[in-house]
């Protein structure tokens, strides 16, 4: 039943949360961020998570990527139980198979377009030469070919937030998950991208995406809502 129970990625699933809470503590209080969440996510899916601010959607992303544990509940991200495993191994799998999209872009202004897509892979010990044909590649998919030496500060919103889709693509992750990716961009920008995250989910990318965007929830293949912490279909 392991496969039923936490998909090895063999069967299709990426990553599934079961019943989650999340707990922050801040002095005496605890605010209790997600109060059971469920959620799968399986090869070829494009999820928006949707919901009011503070309902949870940030958080319970930084689950789905182990970027965070939960206080309760399970996260098996192909299979394994992010909580049984070492900081290490978890660190492993989440530069080889998560993708991050920030609200803010976050990328290193003094490194250009090519450097900041490459650094993930530098993290991976790719050799130089095939880092640099692996990030102009992925630059190349997300239309910015003509873009690779520029930095940030020389980018439109929307071209920041394709070098940042790039970035979260480079390694070929199992999934990416975005936060707000829109939430800095104007509408006609939000369309792009929401039109570049179609494009590569129709070529096989997961996709995770955290909105307020109405218009990019409604591109999704599918749609959950949080609302004070708890997931409904
Ligand atoms: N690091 C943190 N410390 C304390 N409280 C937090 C922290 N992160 C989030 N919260 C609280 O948890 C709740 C859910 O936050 P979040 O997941 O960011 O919601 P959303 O992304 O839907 O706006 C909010 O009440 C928020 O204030
Ligand atoms: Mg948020």
């Amino acid at each position: 039943m392991s496969g039923e129970a936490g998909g090895r990625g063999d069967d299709g699933i990426i990553v599934v949360a079961r019943d989650v809470t999340r707990d922050y503590r801040q002095g005496r209080t605890v605010v209790r961020a997600l109060r059971g969440a469920d959620v799968t996510v399986a090869k070829g899916d494009f999820l928006a998570v949707t919901g009011p601010s503070g309902s949870g959607k940030s958080t319970l992303l930084h689950l789905l990527g182990g970027v965070d544990l939960p206080t309760s509940g399970s996260v098996h991200f192909l299979g394994r139980n992010l909580a049984a495993m070492s900081v290490e191994a978890r660190a492993a799998l989440r530069l080889r198979q998560v993708g991050l999209v920030f609200q803010r872009f976050h990328l290193l202004p003094m490194l250009t377009a090519i450097e900041n897509v490459e650094l993930p892979l530098a993290a991976m010990r790719v050799s130089r030469r095939e880092r640099r044909e692996r990030a102009a590649a992925v630059l190349e998919r997300v239309g910015l070919a003509d873009r690779l030496r520029h930095r940030p500060g020389e980018l439109s919103g929307g071209q920041c937030q394709r070098v940042a889709i790039a970035r979260a693509l480079a390694n070929d992750p199992a999934v990416v998950l975005a936060d707000e990716p829109t939430g800095e961009l104007d509408r006609t920008t939000s369309r792009r991208v929401l039109a570049l995250f179609q494009e590569l989910n129709t070529a096989g990318t997961a996709l995770v995406v955290a909105t307020h965007d109405l218009e990019l929830a409604a591109g999704a293949r599918r749609r959950i809502e949080v609302v004070d912490g708890r997931t409904r279909p």
